[in-house]
């Protein structure tokens, strides 16, 4: 097996895998997943000394086996006894009689314990280890990526990518070499992650093509993923029927569109059997959908669904959809009411095989939003949330931004109050949009590989300790990781995500960010825009009034209690205050501090913490690659005059329209 590590800077360097391969193993039951276990065990033990067997009954420190592989060694077939039934992509793990053992219900199970044992390392041969059992939460855990084959003029080739080019597609073709895709099959299963849609959501006329003519490229990919257990889907543009196959409509109601859709999908699983489905943004942002034709979401979607499930496979239906063609003076529309409007009314109405896509906020990935509404309100229905990894709103991987504790919380909320299920236990998948492109380090900042870490271990189990996973993260990818590396990196990220939120757009607001690339301030860049997204601040006040009493109406999407909550001024909490509510610069906040006043102590705050950020990496200098470690201080240089700009723009901006001096007289520009 070709060294892939060596050469691609990022978690699993080949000392990961020291523990095990220094062991004598056994891996046991047949496959393609199973000879990629034993392949990833057998150049272990060439680098470490250690020996690994596909049969045999000699003395061993490591089994690795399918509960399936035939007569089980002693010591795994008591571990099953205890472990009982094991699920596809489950394993059981154990250490007894100087025997680590690892039993997959699946050829991925198998994987996933692979990767387990190998952020356990030394940990895994220890004292003896009774029997955990490991199922993942969601059963699909997918990276979106918003890839281009060809470079788009606005958007780059990467829409929203902040990582260089695309890994897949290079000057208009499938890259020749795909070692790296390989490589990132291999990251991505080390996380758990099971599914990759490749291309962007916002289908142009090349990429269109995939789905047909070029339908050869998908396969390519979907070879160097297979190896890792992870399927491929393809977004499709729902006009294909008349750009791709000459039709006159692409109505999903209509004979001929339908069967355009059965024959092309049929070819899709003939090239690729284990074709994973379709990706689609329908009547959003400009992109054709169902309603062209008078038709719903649920027509659009049931179509391809029915398509697809004669083959095993899904479609992903995304809620993004709003008016992005808003008069700013009506301030009836409001966004934030979009998905919950369209497509509440249409729980029950999906086919088994529709998964309804939904962003974890309202709005648009902003680093405040409350859950979306949508996660409640469709009870009949298979509901996947989604999340960006790529950071096109928390600071485009030029800031240290940790997203893994906002998720954590996301995933944690009750939508129906404290006794109810939280959202993990609502939804049945988890999508994130990916960070990854063809710089060195994955993802530009070395350091927001860990948000992509993260996010698969998060999807595998969403009750992980964000903290824990950077541990995890960071042992994979310094190991050893001395101190104070550890340290300094949890003093970074672990809180980075509300320095972020501090020196940006202040309780929830939002939004606050130059119009089409979305970095660095711009309070009313958005605010006379058709997108929707506004802040409604005057020398008086500021935020959006979404009450059912005076304003858009949007809290009575919520279930009890969240509806009177976020209803009510007093009980709103503060970090959401100014989504839900236009208040006076002097309203006292549950903190004990006014709005204003808030405003400006968390932008000097974050602006300070950034500048700590800054100062605690000076400390790490040789612990590393230099390489890397000058990467990550200029990105902080980057950040900390962002965050000082942030700082004095947002101050600036509500000192100007209130009047309202800082009470700790600090300056103001
Ligand atoms: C955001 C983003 C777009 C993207 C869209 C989507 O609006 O800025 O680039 O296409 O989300 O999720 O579809």
């Amino acid at each position: 097996m070709p060294e892939l590590t060596d050469v691609h800077a990022a978690w699993l360097p080949p000392e990961a895998f020291r523990a095990i391969g220094s062991r004598r193993a056994r891996v046991l039951g047949g496959g393609a997943l199973a000879e990629t276990v034993h392949d990833e065990v057998a150049a272990a033990c060439a680098r470490y000394g250690g020996s690994v067997e596909r049969t045999g009954d000699g003395p061993c420190d490591l089994v690795l086996a399918l509960t399936t592989a035939g007569p089980l060694p002693p010591v795994a077939a008591a571990v099953l006894a205890e472990a009982g039934p094991i699920g596809e992509e489950g394993y059981g793990l154990a250490r007894r009689d100087g025997v680590t053992v690892v039993l997959a219900g699946g050829p991925a199970g198998l994987l996933y314990g692979l990767f387990h044992l190998v952020r356990l390392g030394e940990a895994a041969f220890g004292p003896a280890r009774p029997v955990e059992r490991h199922e993942p939460a969601m059963r699909r855990r997918m990276l979106d990526h918003w890839d281009n084959i060809d470079v788009h003029p606005v958007m780059g080739q990467v829409e929203r990518g902040y990582a260089g080019g695309s890994i897949f597609w290079r000057d208009g073709v499938l890259r020749h070499d795909l070692t790296r895709v390989r490589a990132y099959g291999r990251l991505l299963a080390a996380s758990g992650v099971n599914a990759v849609a490749i291309n962007n959501v916002n289908v142009h006329a090349t990429e269109a093509r995939l789905l047909t003519d070029r339908l050869g490229e998908v396969a390519a990919i979907a070879a160097e993923l297979r190896p890792y257990g992870i399927r491929v889907h393809l977004s499709v543009n729902f006009a294909s029927p008349i750009a791709l196959g000459g039709l006159p409509t692409a109505d999903p109601l209509e004979e001929d569109v339908r069967e355009w859709w059965a024959a092309t999908t049929a070819r899709v699983y003939e090239t690729i059997p284990d074709f994973g489905g379709y990706l689609v943004k329908a009547d959003s942002e400009g992109q054709p959908g169902p309603f062209a034709y008078g038709r719903s979401h649920a027509d659009g979607a049931n179509m391809l669904a029915g398509a697809l499930a004669p083959h095993g496979g899904v479609v992903h239906w995304r809620a993004f959809v709003y008016n992005h063609r808003q008069d700013w003076r009506d301030r009836s529309t409001d966004r934030a009411r979009a998905a919950y409007d369209h497509f509440a009314p249409l729980d029950g109405s999906f086919r088994d095989n529709a998964i309804l896509q939904v962003k974890y906020g309202p709005m648009d990935f902003q680093p405040r939003e409350p859950v979306s509404p949508v996660i409640a309100a469709m009870p009949a229905t298979r509901l996947a949330v989604e999340f960006q990894v790529t950071q096109e709103y928390t600071g485009q991987q030029k800031h240290v931004c940790y997203l893994a504790p906002m998720w954590r919380e996301l995933l944690g909320f009750r939508p129906w109050g404290q006794d109810g299920r939280d959202v993990a236990g609502v939804v049945t998948e988890l999508v994130a949009v990916s960070n990854v492109g063809d710089d060195h380090y994955w993802t530009g900042h070395p350091l927001a590989q860990a948000n992509l870490y993260a996010f698969g271990r998060l999807a595998w189990d969403p009750c992980l300790d964000p903290a824990a996973v950077l541990d995890e993260w960071i042992d994979l990818t310094f190991a050893p990781s001395p101190e104070p590396l550890r340290g300094t990196l949890h003093t970074m990220m672990d809180g980075s995500w509300r320095t972020y939120e501090r020196y940006t757009a202040p309780l929830g607001v939002g939004f606050m960010v130059r119009p089409g690339h979305h970095y660095g301030p711009d309070v009313d860049g958005y605010e006379y825009t058709p997108w929707g997204t506004y802040h409604f601040a005057d020398r008086d006040g500021v935020g959006v009034d979404r009450t059912r009493a005076t304003g858009t109406g949007y809290t009575g999407q919520y279930p009890e209690p969240w509806s009177d909550v976020y209803e009510s001024l007093e009980q709103c909490p503060d970090e959401l205050l100014l989504f839900f509510h236009h208040v006076p610069y002097g309203h006292l906040l549950h903190s004990g501090s006014t709005v204003i006043q808030h405003i400006y102590d968390t932008h000097f705050a974050g602006a300070e913490e950034a500048a700590e950020m800054r100062a605690h990496w000076d400390k790490t200098a040789g612990l590393m690659d230099p390489a890397l470690h000058t990467r990550v201080q200029e990105l902080l240089d980057e950040q900390l005059r962002c965050a000082e700009e942030w700082r004095d723009q947002i101050n600036a901006y509500f000192f100007r329209k209130s009047g309202v001096p800082d009470a700790r007289g600090r300056r103001i520009p």
